[in-house]
């Protein structure tokens, strides 16, 4: 039937047409349904020049990239998905996505990426899925996440961040997963904020992996959620000393107190004192200064009550003996006689044993 055949027809003309439209970068493979470029696994270390503007997937996974040039995506507004994983990347140019204001998963996964810049990711509101694992990232710039109200799933996994800032964080409202797992992390002061921020977090809904820390050496393996908020108490003292006068702050450096009440030690050593000058010490000055009086009190009381005993002891020692005194008096009064042949007795006995 002609229809058909003009369907036919038509239908190769709009594919011809959406083929010539979509032209594929050589030795890149492409789906132009879904406006795809795939150049992954081809040993390349450079984005090919030749991309077609309206690409919304472009995948460049396994490559050899490690430099990107400023400009390499400025033609690629239409861009959604964007997937740079398993290549050599350190460093990334601060306008490098600038252009990109339909982007909404960016993969960075397994790099070597050191550093972000607090801007890079300014243009990328819509921007909900972000993969930065395994880099070797050790700092997140507070303000980088601050444009990013759209971002739903983050992973910081295998890097070598010790702290991350409750700031940083606070922008991502709309944040329900957090891969943290991996990383160096010291629990200590700096970290306390960011908890405060991951119990809420995890209150909203949110899910967020383990954070095992590494330090102190005392909380090592622990997951920093399942730390109890008391054993950060001592830094707001380090807040208050802070704000309030700067006394005897002159001392060595301050060892991170010992918070493990779990760990129980088997010898009779005491627990470990922190150093000179800790705040923890001065935090526990006013108790030991109330048991120093209770002390007091107690050894007062003690003392009186001995003093009242023995002056009891001794009055009645008195009375005892002048009570004995007085009846031996009467005793011999009543009794003149026994006594004086009890002499005489003795003065015969005296006399035989003369004799
Ligand atoms: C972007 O497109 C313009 C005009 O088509 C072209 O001159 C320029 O080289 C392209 N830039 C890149 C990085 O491909
Ligand atoms: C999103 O992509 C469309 C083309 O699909 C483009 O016209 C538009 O400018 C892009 N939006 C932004 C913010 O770049
Ligand atoms: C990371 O990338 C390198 C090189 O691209 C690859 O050899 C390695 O297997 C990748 N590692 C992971 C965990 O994906
Ligand atoms: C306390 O003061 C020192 C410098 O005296 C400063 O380096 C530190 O960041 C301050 N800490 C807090 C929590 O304000």
């Amino acid at each position: 039937m002609r229809w058909q055949e003009a369907c036919l027809l038509g239908c190769w003309l709009s594919l011809c047409a959406a083929e010539s439209f979509f032209a594929c970068p050589s030795s890149c493979k492409c789906n132009s349904g879904i406006l795809e470029v795939d150049c992954s696994g081809l040993g390349l270390s450079s984005i090919p020049s030749d991309i077609p503007t309206n690409t919304r997937t472009f995948l460049f996974l396994n490559n050899k990239l490690s430099i990107l040039p400023g400009p390499v995506f400025s033609n690629l507004s239409a861009l959604q998905r964007l997937d740079l994983s398993n290549n050599f990347l350190d460093q990334l140019p601060q306008n490098i996505f600038s252009d990109l204001g339909n982007l909404t998963e960016l993969q960075l996964r397994n790099n070597s990426i050191r550093a972000l810049d607090k801007d890079l990711l300014q243009h990328t509101a819509l921007l909900r899925q972000l993969d930065l694992s395994i880099n070797g990232l050790a700092h997140i710039p507070s303000g980088i996440f601050d444009d990013l109200p759209a971002l739903r799933s983050l992973s910081l996994r295998s890097n070598r961040l010790q702290s991350l800032d409750r700031v940083t964080f606070e922008p991502l409202t709309n944040l329900q997963q957090l891969q943290v797992g991996d990383n160096p992390w010291e629990c200590d002061c700096n970290l306390r904020d960011f908890k405060h921020w991951m119990e809420w977090f995890s209150y909203r809904g949110g899910k967020i992996d383990q954070l095992a820390c590494t330090l102190p050496k005392e909380l090592k393996g622990k997951d920093m959620r399942m730390v109890p908020m008391e054993m950060f108490n001592y830094c707001s003292q380090l807040d208050d000393e802070n704000s309030s006068t700067v006394l005897d702050n002159t001392g060595p450096p301050c060892t991170k107190g010992s918070p493990t009440p779990s760990k129980t030690k088997l010898g009779p050593e005491p627990e470990v004192e922190p150093s000179v000058g800790c705040p923890q010490k001065q935090r526990y000055r006013p108790v030991s200064v109330r048991r120093a009086i209770g002390t007091v009190i107690i050894a007062g009381v003690v003392c009186g009550i001995v003093c009242i005993m023995m002056v009891v002891a001794a009055a009645y020692g008195c009375i005892y003996a002048s009570l004995m005194a007085k009846y031996h008096r009467e005793l011999k009064k009543r009794q003149p006689l026994m006594g004086d042949t009890e002499g005489e007795h003795e003065e015969q006995k005296q006399i035989s044993s003369v004799a």
